[in-house]
């Protein structure tokens, strides 16, 4: 696909309306996880440095078209501000009313982050009408929210009729990074699937398998294919309706599924690690196993790319979090390329310092996931050229 880029914003134009992915945890009115803000925070420098006057806009959560006080974007502005080491002026109401419209900014290099854009119901309706409020007085527009673009909203299609649109600097990263994984050819190809859902990751299986030496499964989704591959999962959360597609895929891809061979296991209290084969019909499976990580370290370190998305365990409630801190490890400690995407696995990342031992950290979960597994991201689309 070919998009404009920010070096081919029209020159006349000194308002920019700039479409980020702000959508971050909060915890109260604090930012939980400054990601996705340290992410657009290049992007934001390096138009403020063209002397442009900055409209920033973004979602954040889920309010259903109406204002929600709790999913305002004022924390994120005043996290923004902190990590720029600069002002950022927030606008309260709803974007696209009277003073959205009037913010001019001052004399160049000003910049302001607009309010949720999903307290408008415009927003998710795509409605060319809320579009043209977000234009109303900005004479470009940069598309750089990668982690929204699999979402038709009227920040990601419509606005792109309005104004001339391009393609900011996350996004084409972003986009670069998931075209290398997909074609530069060496192989081994690994991946690495986590969550509770089949749903969310069966059309990537159903896509990469084809092309991937090994897929390794954690999660509650690996809790779907060992019962399928008759292993009992006593009182585990697992997907009892996809048992069949998951049979299906065991039998088409013998040696390239594998699936944990020990997971740690609750009852009441009591936690422990046992065999895949041993699993009591009281417990409760919360996390791949230790043994599990050490059969798996060395088909990880071999590979020559790996795509890595959701928690091998129950993240968020340790000790269950030690099963994808360990996959984290090894991936860290990976030669090949490593592109990592989704909340839990890239905090898990994040957490140990490993950043910067992975390829390439995406902001977008759901975008990526879609990107990889063929569909065309409406937001992709409506950037591009001729
Ligand atoms: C995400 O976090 O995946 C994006 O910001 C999109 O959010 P949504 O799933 O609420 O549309």
């Amino acid at each position: 696909m070919e998009f404009a880029t920010i070096a081919q914003l029209p020159k006349a134009a000194s308002r920019v309306l700039v479409r980020l992915d702000l959508n971050v945890p909060l915890a109260g009115q604090e930012v939980a996880d400054d990601f996705r803000i340290e992410a657009a925070v290049p992007t934001v420098r390096s138009l403020l440095a063209r002397g442009l006057d900055l409209t920033l806009i973004s979602h954040l959560g889920r309010p259903g078209g109406k204002p929600e006080p709790a999913l305002s974007l004022r924390p994120v502005a005043a996290a923004l501000s902190r990590q720029l080491g600069r002002p950022v002026e927030f606008l309260a109401g709803v974007p696209g009313d009277a003073r959205y419209r009037d913010w001019r900014g001052s004399a160049g290099g000003s910049l302001a982050l607009a309010e949720n854009l999903r307290f408008d119901p415009g927003e998710e309706a795509n409605q060319m009408d809320f579009a043209q409020r977000l234009a109303a007085g900005r004479q470009a527009f940069v598309q750089d929210a990668f982690g929204s673009l699999h979402r038709a909203h009227a920040s990601t299609v419509a606005i792109a009729r309005l104004l001339p649109s391009s393609a900011g600097p996350l996004l084409q990263a972003e986009v670069e990074a998931l075209d290398r994984l997909l074609h530069d050819g060496s192989r081994p190809f690994g991946l690495a699937i986590g969550g509770a859902k089949m749903k969310d990751k069966l059309p990537l299986l159903r896509r990469l398998l084809p092309q991937v030496d090994l897929v390794l499964l954690g999660g509650a989704l690996a809790n779907t294919f060992l019962a399928a591959s008759g292993k009992g999962v006593g009182q585990s959360l697992y997907e009892p309706g996809q048992l069949e597609v998951a049979r299906e895929l065991l039998a088409k891809w013998p040696g390239v599924i594998h699936l944990p061979t020990s997971v740690v296991v609750a009852r009441g209290a009591a936690v422990e690690e046992v065999g895949v084969d041993a699993v009591p019909e009281d417990a409760r499976i919360m996390d791949i196993g230790e043994r599990t990580v050490e059969a798996w370290r060395p088909l990880v370190l071999e590979l020559k790319r790996l795509f890595w998305n959701g928690p091998m365990g129950l993240y968020e409630q340790p000790p269950f979090d030690r099963g994808t801190r360990g996959l984290a490890r090894l991936v860290g400690a990976m030669q090949g390329l490593s592109v990592v995407g989704g909340g839990d696995s890239l905090a898990a990342i994040r957490r140990l310092g490993l950043a910067q031992a992975v390829t390439h950290l995406s902001t977008g979960g759901g975008a990526a996931l879609a990107y990889l597994q063929g569909d065309v991201l409406p937001g992709l689309r409506a950037l591009e050229q001729g």
